[in-house]
């Protein structure tokens, strides 16, 4: 071993001690007549003194420049008084440089390490391996490192069992696109990469394992953004012999004592709310709680307005009227509420129309609005005190498709909660229940809104009859407003998968073909099972307060799904196309 210490570990209990560093120049300083080297490594910064009574380290100490690879004995000492620096973890003490090997050069590096630099993500992209250097990078995967190491430690506890599954495989339904792999002694035939072990890890539960777990890569083809990649990797966990309860009691003690553990923060016990009632009061399925606005219904008082814009969704059952009041709102400016109005059309919202609250008691004289024209005074004295309008509020509406109303009233929810500064708490953590099996396509088709295996809570008979109003046994855990897993009790029956199956619009040949190996596991005795994922990279990202999951991932892809770094995804040879039996439609531009 060629190190005696990581430089981030020295400290004052240390001192006269001699120690041997590895790691690279952080920074070089000419202090008349001494040279201060501070090198770094994983752990953090040491500042090493050479002086000029060695005279040939100092002059090798004089020549090493900014992220050259060095080896250095010397011996440490407290720093003179003064000289103390708080904000490095070595900083009470300095290491006088007895020698110095320069192991490896390096060139200027194509950003600055040792001071904040805004170079763009795709420089740092580009050059990630440098990127990595930095302490705030390292710090995050290290932490990454130090959840997983807890996570598996509270799942082996338990007695879960880490298994493995294929990478190369076919089509795992959840929504995306697949990316697919060609086969070569198959021509023509392509597997698909997991996009969960969803079907693999019920199959386990069919042969018996019953608790698993499995740190698993993820492959999803869909449009990235802060929150999502294209590869990603889940906490995929499932058991058999539990109910909806216990799965939850686990999973939430597990984050509940990797919180503690890691950043040691209580998050108490999560409280539980149905999919309705989230998207009611919040207009979303992963409501962030930390957040105090909420969204309230008003349909009933505006049905019969001379206002078209407002009754006619109050009218419609696939409509949605509803309130937002803000607090202290009314001193928002013009161009403000314009900006507000301007966000809310990208979630497909045609207005936002308000009412500013000056001074209640005047009526409506004391109400400043596009809209108090066309609402009688008794219903909008109902509707304001249904929101709980006081004087210096104001009270946003949104009205159109149910759908439209409650992702744009939600997304300003949130805006406004970040700009205003109203979120009253740091963690707020949930669990989602009672989501619906199936969401209406544009065409009227439906799609499962978790995935096709998971258990409705009813008979198939009542599922068949009425699929739009059932309800499945799915759970989502949520935190500050990012859905961090999510889970479900899984069919267990053939009969009920094949009922599912059926009202998704596939075909008996369809099923067969695509699922027959799942549906034959089914005929052999599975067990009640469930389970959920959760994923990580959002995980990490929460607890590190990284604006982005690319920021915890080593070597992630950017927004177009591709690798700066090393030119991924690239062009194959026509040899080894042939050798797969492809032939491009076109002969793709060289760049
Ligand atoms: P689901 O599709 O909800 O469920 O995924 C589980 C969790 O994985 C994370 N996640 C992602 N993270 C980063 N980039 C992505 N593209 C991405 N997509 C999903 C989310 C999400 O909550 N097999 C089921 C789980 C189960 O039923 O047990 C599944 O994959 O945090
Ligand atoms: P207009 O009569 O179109 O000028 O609209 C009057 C007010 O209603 C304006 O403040 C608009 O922003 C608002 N508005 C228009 N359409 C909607 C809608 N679908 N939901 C909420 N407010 C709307």
């Amino acid at each position: 071993m060629m190190r005696t210490h990581y430089c981030g570990q020295l400290n004052e209990t240390l001192a006269d001690q001699e120690v041997t560093l590895c790691g690279w120049v952080h920074r070089r300083r000419d202090h008349g007549g001494v040279i201060f080297l501070d090198i770094r490594d994983r752990e953090g910064l040491a500042q090493v003194v050479f002086d000029p009574d060695r005279e040939e380290t100092f002059a090798l100490a004089d020549r090493v420049r900014s992220e050259y690879v060095v080896k250095v004995r010397g011996k440490v000492r407290p720093r003179p008084a003064g000289a103390v620096n708080p904000n490095m973890a070595s900083g009470a003490i300095e290491v006088l440089g007895y020698e110095l090997d320069v192991l490896n050069q390096a060139e200027t590096p194509p950003f600055p390490l040792d001071e904040y630099s805004d170079v763009g993500e795709e420089t740092r992209l580009r050059y990630r391996f440098i990127d990595l250097r930095r302490p705030e990078m390292a710090a995050k995967l290290k932490l990454r490192s130090r959840i997983t190491s807890s996570i598996r430690r509270y799942l082996d506890d338990n007695g879960f069992l880490d298994v493995e599954t294929p990478i190369l495989t076919r089509a795992t339904p959840e929504g995306a696109r697949d990316y697919l792999v060609p086969s070569r002694t198959h021509p023509g035939s392509f597997f698909a990469l997991p996009q969960s072990p969803q079907l693999f890890k019920q199959l386990l539960m069919v042969s018996g394992f019953d608790r698993y777990y499995q740190i698993a890569k993820c492959f999803r083809d869909e449009d990235l953004r802060a929150d999502r990649q294209p590869e990603f990797t889940q906490i995929d966990i499932e058991t058999s012999f539990l109910d909806e309860q216990d799965i939850m009691g686990l999973t939430e003690g597990m984050i509940r004592g990797l919180f503690k553990e890691v950043l040691d923060v209580d998050l108490g016990n999560f409280p539980h709310m149905t999919f309705e009632e989230a998207m009611r009061r919040y207009g979303s399925d992963k409501p962030d709680l930390r957040n105090p606005l909420e969204l309230v219904d008003v349909a009933d008082q505006l049905t019969e307005v001379d206002f078209k814009v407002f009754s006619g969704p109050a009218s419609d059952p696939k409509g949605r009227v509803a309130a937002l009041r803000v607090p202290g709102g009314a001193s928002l400016a013009r161009k403000q509420i314009d900006d507000y109005t301007k966000y809310v059309g990208i979630y497909g919202a045609k207005g936002l129309a308000y009412i500013k609250i000056n001074e209640r008691a005047k009526g409506v004289e004391g109400l400043q609005s596009p809209i108090v024209k066309f609402i009688p005074e008794d219903n909008l004295n109902i509707i304001l005190d249904r929101v709980g309008a006081v004087d210096g509020d104001i009270v946003f509406f949104g009205a159109d498709k149910a759908k439209v109303v409650s992702e744009a009233l939600g997304a300003l929810r949130i805006k406004l909660g970040h700009d205003l500064n109203l979120l009253t708490c740091e963690w707020a953590p949930l669990w989602v229940v009672d989501f619906p099996m199936f969401e209406e396509n544009d065409d009227g088709s439906l799609s499962a809104l978790h995935h096709p295996f998971t258990a409705p809570k009813c008979t198939p008979q009542e599922l068949q009859a009425n699929p739009g109003t059932a309800l499945s046994r799915a759970y989502d855990m949520v935190l500050n407003g990012t859905e961090l897993g999510g889970g479900s009790i899984r069919i267990h029956r053939k009969e009920m998968q094949q009922t599912v199956f059926d009202i998704l619009g596939i075909s008996a040949e369809e099923q067969q073909e695509k699922f027959g190996f799942l549906l034959d596991a089914l005929k052999y005795g599975a067990p009640p099972h469930g389970g959920l994922a959760f994923g990580l990279d959002r995980l990490v990202m929460l607890m590190t307060g990284a604006q982005s999951i690319r920021e915890v991932i080593a070597f992630p892809k950017t927004q177009s799904a591709a690798c700066v770094m090393t030119q991924a995804p690239g062009a194959v040879d026509a040899k080894a196309l042939r050798e797969l039996n492809i032939r491009l439609r076109e002969q793709p531009k060289v760049e």
